[in-house]
């Protein structure tokens, strides 16, 4: 681990933050040299909000409207100003739902990372899992990339693969993929607090 001061990231999340808890995880282990400088959701009740007040991480719904898929206009400004405010270096989608927009992309360009839980570019949009499963693939997996204007596109900085099995449900599947996305996320976001990712263009280069 360097001793380099901690990476500020500021994470989004609509959901139940299985994610972020790996991030926490990592953190408290030493495996991960970041600081959360806040958690901010879309979704007032969100579990992500709960596990971070528990956490003693800045907590905050932040109202999304007007649009329901996407962040834009005042909903995105609210957004960005808690990112300012908050002092943000990286921002993380852990389960966001929302398609992020110019004034977000401009302002934090090749600074925000998602996770998807398939392998892109197969399988963008809701329920990877399941998709994957009904189009009858072999494999899947979980991706983590850098954010454009894209559903889901962007460069990819590291995936792992998760086999599928004839006795798959989506739930065994979803379940599966989740636990290497709890790997893979911590492991991403350690690579970019080391300065070991370099983006060319619509490609990642990751130093040794
Ligand atoms: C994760 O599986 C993540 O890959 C997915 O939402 C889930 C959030 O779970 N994101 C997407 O599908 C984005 N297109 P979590 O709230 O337990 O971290």
């Amino acid at each position: 681990m360097k001793t380099t001061p901690p990476l500020s990231i500021a994470v989004l999340g609509s959901g139940k933050g299985s994610n972020f808890q790996a991030i926490l995880d990592a953190i408290r282990a030493g495996r991960l040299n970041v600081r959360v400088a806040c958690v901010l959701s879309d979704v007032s009740d969100a579990l992500i909000l709960e596990r971070a007040r528990q956490a003693g991480s800045p907590a905050e719904f932040v109202d999304a409207s007007p649009f329901k898929t996407k962040l834009d206009g005042a909903g995105e400004q609210r957004v960005l100003d808690r990112l300012r405010r908050h002092g943000t270096d990286v921002v993380v989608l852990a389960g966001f739902m929302r398609m992020l927009k110019q004034g977000l992309l401009t302002t934090f360009a090749g600074r925000i990372v998602n996770i998807h839980p398939s392998l892109l570019p197969a399988f963008p949009g809701m329920e990877s899992w399941k998709q994957a499963l009904d189009y009858g693939a072999k494999v899947t997996g979980c991706t983590v990339h850098f954010v454009d204007a894209g559903m889901d596109t962007g460069p990819i900085i590291l995936q792992k693969t998760v086999p599928i099995l004839e006795s798959d449900t989506p739930e065994s599947l979803h379940h599966r993929i989740q636990e290497q996305e709890h790997l893979a996320f911590p492991e991403a976001l350690q690579l970019i607090a080391e300065g070991r990712v370099r983006l060319e263009g619509r490609h990642t280069r990751i130093r040794p």
